[in-house]
């Protein structure tokens, strides 16, 4: 039973794609034509995607912004559960979706990706003195959020205890915080901005799996594909990627 959750949120993917083959998502000429590109998040995965206030804000949020702009258009924000978001792609609810998602074979199966936009990985995280390794998490109890590929390779770990899974990713975290975990697995660049902010309490661990982090488009929809690929070269190499990468994270995460 352990796979419940990881088979029922791919699942639920799978049948959303194919309810709706049929709808028509919007091809890159109908979102010119309208002006406007509705970009969907999370808007609780900081510093990728977050809330400050009412402002959503982080990386991928001006990433996606100056994508829209660069490719001329205006920017409509939607934030939906993590867990929503490939769905509500599949029912077309918005054009594209930018919310770290890893390009996987199982997603692979359902939407398209464009280039990655970020290279990173899933970190271990403990209190200090606590489990670091993977052979660490051995009996331990690891807390993730739910539809995640941290759930999926946590789960492959041999000899592993309880894995709770959180609606967001800043649950699993808190759940560490307050002792009712041993372990959080989150993105690595985010386990940095946690355990420098709850310092020295936190410590940094192994890199469980490494990722590439894309953005998708509803299975098929190749002409808006082919303008967020071009328009996320064009970042990459003008320097606004660099800009905003360095103003996150302090380095350039771009995969190399
Ligand atoms: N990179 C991980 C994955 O692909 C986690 C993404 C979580 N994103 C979010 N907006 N909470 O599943």
């Amino acid at each position: 039973m352990k796979n419940a959750t990881a088979l029922l949120t791919t699942l639920a993917l799978l049948v959303s794609a194919a309810l709706s083959s049929n709808a028509q998502a919007r091809t890159w000429d109908a979102i010119k034509q309208s002006g406007t590109i509705k970009i969907a998040t999370e808007g609780a995965f900081p510093p990728f995607n977050y809330f400050v206030g009412k402002k959503l804000t982080g990386f991928e949020v001006d990433l996606g912004t100056a994508i829209g702009k660069q490719l001329g258009l205006k920017v409509e924000w939607v934030t939906q559960p993590f867990d929503n978001l490939l769905i509500g792609l599949n029912q077309d609810r918005y054009d594209f979706v930018i919310a770290s998602h890893g390009i996987t074979p199982e997603r692979l199966k359902a939407v398209d990706f464009a280039n990655p936009h970020y290279c990173t990985g899933g970190a271990v995280v403990s209190k200090v003195g606590g489990p670091k390794t993977v052979a660490d998490l051995k009996g331990k109890t690891v807390a993730v959020q739910v539809g995640t590929t941290y759930l999926d390779n946590v789960q492959k770990v041999a000899g592993v205890g309880k894995v709770s899974t959180f609606p967001k990713d800043t649950d699993a975290q808190a759940a560490l915080m307050a002792g009712r975990v041993d372990v959080w697995v989150g993105d690595k660049f985010s386990a940095l901005e946690v355990v420098k902010a709850q310092k020295p309490k936190l410590q940094l661990g192994d890199l469980l799996f490494q990722e590439r982090i894309g953005m998708a488009v509803k299975k098929g929809n190749s002409s808006l594909l082919k303008e967020l690929n071009s328009s996320l070269a064009t970042e990459l190499s003008n320097g606004v990627y660099a800009k905003l990468s360095g103003q996150y994270f302090g380095q350039d995460i771009r995969c190399k």
